[in-house]
């Protein structure tokens, strides 16, 4: 797609940002037009569409099912808004365990630290230096607890660093100190083949979240899988859909997965995850990651070889499929914002710029000290996010080429050199903007709606 330059001129974009959503595959968007003529209200309706889509909408719970490789006597698949939905959904149902804790790695996401921080009560557990997951730390953590963890929270892959994590490690030490498991596998399904497995498997997988916008699916569906043991009562959101009934004073709910389903499904969503999932099956797990590890080792390689430039995490991966395809960097004596909106502005590069959502796995990546740490909080405190550290991070896709990888190359080498065309300025909150402002991105939805009203 062209985008506007510096100077007035185009260039073919490239997205570096698929870490935070990714673009949908053709069959998705084909699917998702197609299914659009025929969508309609699931499960209540009898007419002719209503059944179509109930079908279409338990089909694509079934692709998921499958993929993850669901027990579905003891576990339900529910479909939710995305990770961050799936895993408030947990922690609504966690604090109601009285005086149980959850232990929470360093390396989380806002989205596996705040519901359990703020709902159920949290241990959280540090790092290596560079940043992996210590077992030894975790195991420490939960022999020390006295059977008060009820849940590890892991990611299943950071959205940071690209450190896969050993999810059915951890699995099998929450086990074996009688918490369970969740894995925040967000940025993991996208890349990797999930294994839920048997329930008798010490290493089994208790809950997985995953959000479709980063597996090629973006229209608004996540899932959530979870022993169906653990839900009881009223569920966290009530509604339509939820019960088989209500009097004036009695609610009797419905049984899963509709029970924890209320109100009107995302069906478009749901389906579009499920035709997203069932493509990557047929494109192979194994042969995408392939393609885009070749390009991640060409990515982390070349920014280890430019002088001021410093890979969050290190660049060597501990095994070749430790890590995905991605890369978190500082250039010295350069704002993490200024050379994101450099990459963008100049060289037509879109990557993401700042904490990821993840502060307290930033801070450690940087080796911040607590005293370091609490300096910036007062800072932020006082309005001032200038101060607030980060890192540029350009996560890859099977799509993206070595082309584009080595553009992006000599683009971050230009910056670290200090050659920066345009001038910018850093506003309030940290971002910075070319002088002058962006140049104006006409709204498609305006252009399209006036289009329609013309017709
Ligand atoms: C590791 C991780 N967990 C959770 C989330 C939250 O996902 P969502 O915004 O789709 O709810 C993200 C999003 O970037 C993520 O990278």
């Amino acid at each position: 797609m062209p985008v506007p330059l510096h100077g007035g001129s185009t260039v073919t974009g490239i997205n570096f940002d698929n870490a935070a959503s990714t673009p949908p595959l053709a069959r998705v968007r084909d699917m998702v037009n197609r299914f659009s003529d025929l969508y309609s209200s699931v499960h209540r309706g009898t007419g002719y569409k209503s059944r179509l889509s109930t079908e279409a909408y338990e089909d694509a719970r079934e692709m998921v099912s499958g993929f993850l490789g669901v027990d579905e006597k003891s576990q339900v698949v529910i479909f939710v808004k995305g990770t961050t939905d799936a895993l408030n959904r947990i922690a609504a149902e966690e604090a109601r365990l009285d005086g149980r804790q959850v232990l929470v790695t360093e390396m989380e996401h806002h989205a596996d630290l705040l519901p359990w921080r703020h709902r159920s009560g949290h241990v959280m557990v540090g790092l290596s230096r560079d940043g992996h997951i210590d077992l030894e730390a975790i195991e420490y953590a939960l022999k020390n607890a006295d059977g008060r963890i009820s849940l590890v929270a892991v990611c299943g892959a950071s959205n940071v660093t690209g450190f896969v994590s050993p999810i059915h490690e951890v699995a099998e030490l929450a086990h074996r100190f009688g918490a369970r498991v969740s894995v925040d596998a967000a940025q993991l399904a996208p890349h990797h083949r999930i294994e839920v497995r048997p329930a008798g498997d010490p290493g089994h997988l208790d809950f997985v979240s995953l959000s479709g916008h980063k597996m090629y699916a973006p229209y608004g569906a996540g899932v959530l899988v979870a022993p169906r043991d653990f839900f009881s009562g009223a569920p966290e959101v009530m509604g339509g859909g939820a019960i088989d009934i209500v009097t004036w004073d009695d609610t009797v709910w419905t049984d899963l997965p509709d029970r924890e389903e209320a109100g009107s499904p995302n069906v478009i969503g749901a389906v579009a995850l499920g035709v997203a999932i069932e493509t990557m099956l047929e494109l192979g797990f194994d042969a995408m990651l392939d393609d885009e590890l070749t390009i991640g080792r060409r990515l982390l390689a070349g920014l280890s070889g430019i002088s001021g430039v410093s890979v969050l995490g290190g660049v060597e991966p501990r095994d070749p499929g430790g890590r995905l395809a991605l890369a978190s960097f500082v250039v010295e004596g350069l704002h993490h914002g200024l050379v994101a909106a450099a990459l963008s502005h100049e060289w037509g590069i879109a990557v993401r710029h700042g904490c990821f959502c993840a502060n307290p796995y930033v801070f450690h990546l940087l080796h911040m000290s607590r005293d370091d740490v609490e300096a910036v909080e007062g800072e932020v405190t006082a309005g001032r996010r200038k101060a607030l550290p980060g890192a540029v991070r350009a996560s890859l896709a099977p799509y993206n080429t070595e082309a584009e990888v080595d553009r992006f190359l000599e683009a971050v080498r230009q910056i670290a050199r200090g050659r920066i065309k345009s001038t910018y300025e850093q506003a309030a909150d940290g971002t910075y903007a070319p002088s002058g402002g962006w140049p104006r991105i006409p709204s498609p939805l305006h252009a399209m709606v006036k289009r329609e009203a013309r017709a």
